[in-house]
């Protein structure tokens, strides 16, 4: 940490013992201090790491009573695609007839693209959004609405290990007030179905950047 923010640690001497101290120094790897720090996070995976299946760091975050704190920053994560199933193509009636828009926390993605594998501690957020327009300069088609719900996948073989996989599933509500922590979904409601995936659990056909990453991996 001291590292990371010698200007902010000068600053927060002399404030040192108070709230507002502690505050500053919470900024400590969130990008609050981009402007002072010298070196780049740390997002590569080290042999030992690779070879036992140890846990990265990710972006799974949990309170003192163990429930999964919803992340702040997943919109800055690695967007991996976003997959829709409009009404329109499902007789009227589509189960999800909203856009998917999915994300990985950066660090489980570096590992991933080293690995070929889901690390324990990768988080998968879905966001779905509404279609909004099907009419725009560029033709006809499904342009983006607005944000309708959040949920999240996680995989971590000993926190969950009751789980098929090591995945448990979230819930994190309607937008645009999303809850602060996860509803943990019950297995067959989620990880039966995505059971039926095509990876680990992940229907990573779907997403050309996963599949780029698995790519890499397996040419090394
Ligand atoms: C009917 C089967 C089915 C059920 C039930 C289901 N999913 Fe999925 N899920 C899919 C499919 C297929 C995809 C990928 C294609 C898409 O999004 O349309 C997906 C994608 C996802 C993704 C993005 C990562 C991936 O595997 O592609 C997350 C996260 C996710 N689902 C979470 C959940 C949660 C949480 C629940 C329970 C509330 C749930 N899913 C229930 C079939 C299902």
């Amino acid at each position: 940490m001291m590292r990371h923010n010698r200007n902010l640690m000068g600053a927060t001497s002399l404030l040192a013992g108070t709230a507002f101290a502690s505050l500053l120094l919470s900024g400590c790897g969130t990008g609050a201090n981009t402007g002072t720090s010298t070196e780049a996070p740390k997002t590569k995976v080290t042999a030992a790491e690779r070879d036992s299946g140890m846990k990265v760091k990710s972006g799974a975050n949990y309170n003192e009573q163990g429930e999964l704190r919803r992340p702040q920053d997943y919109r800055e994560w690695v967007f991996v695609g976003a997959p829709v199933t409009p009404n329109d193509l499902n007789d009227g009636k589509a189960a999800f007839p909203e856009f998917h828009n999915v994300y990985i926390d950066p660090a489980s993605y570096a590992a991933y693209k080293q690995t070929g594998k889901f690390a324990d501690g990768t988080v998968i957020l879905k966001e779905l959004v509404s279609v909004g327009s099907k009419r725009m300069d560029s033709g006809n088609g499904y342009f983006q609405g607005e944000f309708v719900s959040l949920e999240a996948m996680v995989k971590d073989s000993r926190r969950f290990d009751d789980e098929p996989g090591g995945w448990a599933f979230f819930r994190f509500g309607e937008a645009p007030d999303y809850a602060t922590v996860g509803t943990r979904m019950k297995t067959e409601s989620c990880n039966a179905c995505h059971s039926g995936a095509n990876e680990d659990y992940v229907f990573t056909h779907t997403y050309p950047v996963l599949r780029a990453a698995k790519h890499a991996a397996t040419a090394k």
